[in-house]
């Protein structure tokens, strides 16, 4: 009887599995083209410390970004990761503008995520 009981859940988890599979594959790079990668790269690098789930203990954590950050506007993110916030710093003598504008080609791609996690805060 048990064992039937932990089949099922488990078989509950693979049906949820699927959609964050693909959103996975998307964020790793799968089908991008070189100023997405590059803009992946950059920010992999500069971003991701602060913009990915398990940072969201730190008070400086920022929002999970995706194509609809600030309302998919990509002067407007091209804008906050130039000059930043007053909780971000800004990025304009870091990169150069080809590199910021990469890393908006990048967060382009990203698909929104589901709800629960941008409603957290
Ligand atoms: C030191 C931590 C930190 C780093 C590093 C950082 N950010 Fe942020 N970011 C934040 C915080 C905090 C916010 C929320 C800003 C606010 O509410 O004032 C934010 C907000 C944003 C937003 C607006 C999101 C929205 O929906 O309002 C974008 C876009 C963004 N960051 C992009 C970037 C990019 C691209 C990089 C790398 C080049 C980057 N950030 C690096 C902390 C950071």
């Amino acid at each position: 009887m048990r064992g039937v009981a932990v089949r099922l859940g488990a078989c509950m988890i693979a049906l949820a599995l699927p959609p964050q599979g693909a959103w996975a594959q998307q964020a790793s790079g799968a089908s991008l083209n070189e100023q997405q990668l590059l803009g992946m790269r950059l920010f992999n690098q500069s971003c991701r410390v602060c913009h990915t789930k398990p940072q969201m203990t730190s008070p400086l954590y920022g929002p999970e970004l995706s194509q609809n950050s600030l309302g998919g506007q990509e002067a407007v993110m091209r804008e906050v990761i130039s000059n930043g916030t007053p909780r971000m710093p800004g990025f304009k003598y870091h990169f150069e503008p080809a590199q910021i504008e990469a890393i908006v080609a990048y967060l382009k791609t990203i698909p929104t995520p589901p709800a629960p996690a941008s409603s957290a805060r």
